[in-house]
């Protein structure tokens, strides 16, 4: 085979793979899906709040990211302060949760599972 065949066969194998890499969630069917925690319906995650009763506040935290938490109580030296949708019912579908991880000096993240993550693309 030539050496263009090659380059050619390269380039289609990094065009295929970069087509793989750009992955995002499909697109929401609606705006917000504010998440109704006191829903009766039992779903895999939260049905959604009444559109009418969504309020700033599902949307805002004064959660503190920006200052450092106490990791002396902690047994792995570590302090995680999580935001999803648990905290703010407005990220509910969204697919978007965040993490601030104090440590103390010769503190560790303790090993763990991230059982819902997963390939957006189904794959
Ligand atoms: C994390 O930090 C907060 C605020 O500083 C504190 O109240 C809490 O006890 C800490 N938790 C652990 C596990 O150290």
């Amino acid at each position: 085979m030539a050496a263009s065949s090659y380059f050619l066969l390269a380039v289609s194998l990094a065009l295929i793979a970069s087509h793989q890499a750009i992955a995002s969630d499909p697109s929401p069917l609606q705006d917000f899906c504010v998440a109704d925690k006191d829903s009766p319906v039992k779903v895999n995650g939260f049905v959604c709040k009444d559109p009418m009763s969504v309020n700033p506040d599902d949307f805002f935290k004064a959660a503190r990211l920006d200052m450092p938490r106490d990791t002396m109580a902690s047994k792995v030296g570590s302090n995680v302060t999580l935001i999803n949708v648990m905290q703010l019912p407005g990220l509910n579908t969204l697919g978007i949760s965040l993490a601030r991880i104090d440590y103390a000096p010769l503190g560790e993240n303790p090993p763990h599972t991230h059982p819902r993550a997963r390939d957006p693309n189904g794959a």
